[in-house]
């Protein structure tokens, strides 16, 4: 067992230190406020192949590990967690699904595009009436000739107004339950496909999170991913790997704050010393640099199972699961260590924590990831 990272892993963990000091930070404050996707940032990133971190260079992709993926999205998210969700989104939802499960026509069309960064991806799965219940989908998918007709209204997609390419979950035969729920890939622009208004959230506000409707938009057969009755399946596996991403992003939030309160901690006087001398401080920094490196072995260690060909499903949901806990708690503390200026937006902590709150949530809630990891435990 080697804990170093190699040299490889290094260089590619510098580099993204280095774009998300000089690229991601200047407008970070600014696009949360305004809400503002990070567009050329997004192109920036496709050019650097931050957009198809483990796709096969023969599709346009970076062809690396997923441990380089992890120490990407870790980098980035200390920084820019708006930015990151694009990426992690676009990366193991979107270009993931195609790569695994796409016909190589799929792959020629839309993959070459997504890795490169010239497309972004959404992944359109959950509802109104379907989100930790994700069997019980609303959206139907008719059978009709070539091609399959869609209705229905998607909820919370991140990239949902920004994608050119979305892979949107619907039911196509409700006798058969999960069994009949497929996979399509539906294009921006179709006739029928509209954009809802955009949501107005308490953190990644960078990211860009539509409601989505689908009025009898047509799809051709050949955008049908994988088998009939394949979709259900095709969501579990691609968000185990989404969990990778998810749990790297929640552990750069943290260590983002952590840093940041170290600092801070070590300028700041209080009672006649700097404030990292007084307990009270001290004893917050072990905890927070405890939790942050266990945290860190655990989405070092989903994203080494990935890379292995062992199953990741419990590894993913448990790294995210506690990666996420670590990064609410902790940026809480970084707050607290900064006091009033904590409270104010220049400081970046306040963003963190704000930010910290939706890797609770998406890709499945912490109540979700245990749902996984009791059924992993008692299946044995
Ligand atoms: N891999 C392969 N197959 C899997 C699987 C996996 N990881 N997990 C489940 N399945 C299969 C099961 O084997 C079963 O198939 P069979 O009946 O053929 O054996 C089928 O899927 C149904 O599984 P369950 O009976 O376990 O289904 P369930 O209704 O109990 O739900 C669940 C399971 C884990 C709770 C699931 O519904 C779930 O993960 N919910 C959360 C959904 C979620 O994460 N949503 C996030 C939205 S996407 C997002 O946030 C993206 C973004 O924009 C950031």
């Amino acid at each position: 067992m080697d804990f170093n990272l190699t040299e490889e892993h290094i260089m590619i963990r510098d580099a993204a230190r280095d774009f998300a000091r000089t690229e991601l930070l200047p407008g970070v404050i600014e696009r949360d406020n305004k809400q503002e996707f990070p567009q050329e940032l997004v192109h920036k990133m496709g050019e650097l192949g931050f957009m198809g971190i483990m796709v096969d260079p023969k599709y346009g992709g970076s062809g690396m590990d997923a441990i380089s993926y992890v120490l990407i999205m870790e980098e980035l998210s200390k920084i820019d967690a708006s930015a990151s969700v694009i990426v992690s989104v676009n990366n193991s939802l979107v270009c993931y699904g195609l790569e695994a499960y796409g016909t190589e026509d799929q792959k020629q069309k839309y993959l070459t595009k997504l890795a490169t960064g010239e497309f972004v991806g959404a992944f359109c799965l959950s509802e109104p009436e379907a989100g930790s219940d994700a069997t019980s989908q609303q959206t139907t998918a008719i059978e009709k000739d070539d091609h399959y007709v869609i209705n229905g209204t998607k909820n919370w997609i991140t990239s949902g107004g920004r994608a050119d390419v979305y892979l949107v979950i619907a039911q196509t035969d409700r006798d058969k339950g999960h069994r009949g729920i497929n996979a399509f890939i539906v294009e921006k622009g179709t006739p029928g496909f509209h954009v809802g208004p955009k949501e107005d959230k308490l953190g990644i506000r960078g990211s860009d999170t539509h409601t989505l409707q689908f009025n009898d938009v047509k799809v051709p057969k050949e955008n049908r991913i994988g088998e009939d009755g394949f979709g259900f399946k095709f969501a579990m596996k691609t968000l185990s790997g989404g969990r990778i991403g998810i749990a790297a992003q929640a552990l750069g939030i943290a260590s983002g704050a952590y840093e940041l309160a170290l600092k801070y901690s070590k300028e700041r006087k209080a009672f006649g010393t700097e404030i990292c001398n007084h307990q009270a401080i001290a004893f917050k920094l072990a905890d927070m640099y405890t939790d942050i490196t266990a945290a860190r072995l655990m989405v070092m260690n989903a994203a080494w199972d990935k890379d292995q060909g062992n199953n990741y499903d419990m590894s993913s949901a448990m790294a995210k699961l506690y990666a996420s806990k670590v990064a609410m708690e902790h940026t809480v503390e970084a707050v607290q260590i900064h006091g009033g200026n904590g409270f104010v937006k220049e400081y970046h902590v306040e963003r963190l924590m704000r930010d910290a709150k939706i890797t609770q949530i998406y890709e499945g809630t912490s109540e979700i990831q245990k749902i996984v990891i009791s059924r992993g435990v008692i299946k044995g």
